[in-house]
């Protein structure tokens, strides 16, 4: 039978660990040759492209420092060289997916702080998204997918306002692309995580975590592949009806 991403080209931004590397295992697995993104972890990304090669699928890693407009332009030149040239410049699934963040109250954040959230968390999404539009729309298919955060629409914890800032205007940007590119074929859509296992997040034992866990009506961190399986919905066909939406997938902690 054949898997509902065969033959389509996936980009997924960050995905030498944590909640990336597990969408690219998964976009792998349906199908898709996954093109994983790092900024500087190589050896990591290539444990991700063996793990899926060893799976039977398709993978290369691309490094590229999206904090830098650069390393932007290096990732986006990748594309048209992906495996071989096979997809002739076609790209057909974008995930954006990096991410950071700095813990700690904003009056204490050092004005560098505001370019590093910014850069990585709003302007690259924004700059790949745009040549991504533009591929998907001579193509007249595409997904774009936006890895936002349930800090993406409420501000229920004080000490990431910064990142809270950046993942309001993804949630936007998200919700007003979609508008611009429903029309070529192409769906623009989120992924709200709520507090997942990840390097990213604080560490199981610390305050931060506690309360963390207490705003889910679950009771726990959710794990990387529960967000998985929300990018892969949205890549997938059965989502063809599915555009502008963000989806909050974060054990209750937004209802
Ligand atoms: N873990 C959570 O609780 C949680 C919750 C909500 C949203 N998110 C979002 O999920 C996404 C993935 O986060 P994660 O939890 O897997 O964290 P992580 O720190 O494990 O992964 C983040 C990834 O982004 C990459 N990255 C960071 N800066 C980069 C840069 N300049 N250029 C290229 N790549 C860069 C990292 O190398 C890493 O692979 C992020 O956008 C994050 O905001 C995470």
């Amino acid at each position: 039978m054949p898997k509902p991403l065969e033959n389509k080209l996936a980009l997924v931004t960050g995905s030498s660990r944590g909640i990336g590397a597990a969408v690219a295992a998964r976009l792998a697995r349906e199908g898709a040759s996954v093109i994983v993104n790092y900024a500087t972890s190589a050896q990591h990304a290539e444990a991700v492209v063996q793990g899926i090669r060893s799976a039977s699928g398709e993978a290369e890693a691309v490094g590229a420092d999206l904090g830098e407009l650069a390393g932007v332009k290096t990732l986006i030149a990748a594309i048209d060289g992906a495996f071989g040239g096979k997809f002739g410049g076609r790209l057909d699934i974008l995930v954006n997916n990096a991410g950071v963040v700095d813990y700690g109250p904003f009056l204490e954040q050092p004005d560098e702080a505001y370019d590093k959230h910014f850069n990585v968390n709003v302007r690259a999404p924004i700059a790949l998204s745009k040549d991504a539009g533009k591929r998907m729309a001579k193509s007249g298919w595409g997904r774009i997918i936006n890895v936002g955060s349930a800090f993406g629409e409420a501000a229920p914890l004080g000490g990431v306002t910064l990142y809270i800032a950046t993942k309001f205007a993804l949630h936007g940007f998200t919700r007003g692309l979609s508008r611009e590119l429903g029309p070529l074929g192409v769906t623009v859509n989120g992924v709200q995580p709520g507090p997942i296992d990840t390097e990213l997040s604080p560490k199981e034992g610390s305050d931060e975590h506690a309360a963390m866990v207490k705003l889910t009506s679950v009771g726990r961190f959710g794990k990387v592949n529960e967000i998985a399986a929300a990018v892969a919905y949205l890549a997938g066909p059965e989502a063809s009806y599915t555009n502008g939406e963000n989806l909050t997938v974060d054990g209750g902690w937004n209802a």
